[in-house]
């Protein structure tokens, strides 16, 4: 059977292919998965999402300011839209897909997309995601950062800081003209040798124009190469990082909440990267 591969990339009708075409397509034609056009963001959607990704870190720099054992996560949500909003920009989570709140709130063995609630209050030893989505002028940024409450045990405090080591080993192993495909490896290989384990069923993403865009940013090994990382995508690394087992599953009854299966504690930590020709940058800082 004729194997079709996906031909992302093409030179217009009429056009002289640029070096910087003819490196794509060699690796297309060797059967490589490599990005479409629109996922080389130009020089001005790349200012354009910085200037984003500033009110985003500017939202989670005050979350962490003002988060308190007593507080909800209804308090946090209402931080975060009131912020967004005051610096012109949109939460992005809201009314996504029916998400019905500003940011997701995951607390201990919820992986994320916990949804707020004036019912739900942060107790000394939680461990909290917070994920946070800006969109400015239309353009994306998408950042997450994990807070102790008080004093937690010495295993959540290391699974927090494996899950932090675990981003930026993914980020340092992709490498531009490598593949997407080395950054699960990395991270799976530094959660093993702790003796956790990697979430499957959700992955980082490009983003930028919109708020998920190709391509899919694994953090388990997956045995295949992935996408080609080419100079001016945009994309997140956000590994969950299990204290258990990977298995996952979503609460029933609001559609959005991931939960561990066995109910031991998760924890995520995620930035907005820019590849340039030396590696990644982080732009979500
Ligand atoms: N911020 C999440 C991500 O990292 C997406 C959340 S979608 C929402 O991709 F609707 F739950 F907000
Ligand atoms: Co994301």
């Amino acid at each position: 059977m004729l194997k079709r591969i996906k031909r992302n990339w093409y030179v217009p009708k009429g056009q002289e292919p640029t070096d910087f075409d003819k490196r794509i397509l060699s690796y297309q034609n060797r059967g490589e998965l490599v990005p479409t056009r629109k996922l080389i963001k130009t020089p001005e959607q790349i200012e354009g999402i910085k200037r984003s990704c500033e009110v985003n870190t500017g939202v989670l720099d005050l979350v962490e300011k003002e988060i308190h054992a007593g507080m909800s996560t209804e308090d946090i949500d209402k931080l975060v839209y009131d912020y967004t909003v005051a610096h012109g920009a949109i939460p992005a989570p809201l009314n996504y897909e029916g998400f019905p709140k500003s940011v997701c709130t995951s607390i201990n063995e919820v992986v994320c997309h916990g949804i707020p609630s004036e019912f739900e209050v942060l107790e000394e030893g939680d461990i909290i995601n917070v994920d946070v989505s800006t969109i400015l002028d239309g353009y994306y940024s998408d950042a997450s950062r994990m807070f102790i409450i008080g004093k937690t045990s010495p295993e959540k405090e290391k699974l927090v800081r494996v899950t932090k080591e675990c981003l930026e080993i993914g980020a340092e192993a992709a490498k531009p003209w490598g593949f997407v495909g080395d950054i699960g490896k990395a991270i799976e290989k530094h959660a093993k040798k702790n003796g956790f384990s990697v979430v499957k069923d959700l992955c980082g993403h490009g983003v930028g124009l919109e708020f998920h865009e190709d391509p899919e940013v694994d953090h388990y090994n997956t045995h295949h190469n992935g996408m080609l990382l080419v100079p001016g995508m945009v994309f997140t690394i956000e590994p969950m990082i299990n204290m258990g087992d990977w298995h996952v599953f979503i609460d029933e009854e609001d559609g959005w909440t991931v939960v561990t299966e066995d109910e031991l504690p998760s924890a995520q930590w995620e930035h907005t990267f820019l590849m340039t020709e030396h590696g990644l940058e982080v732009l979500t800082y």
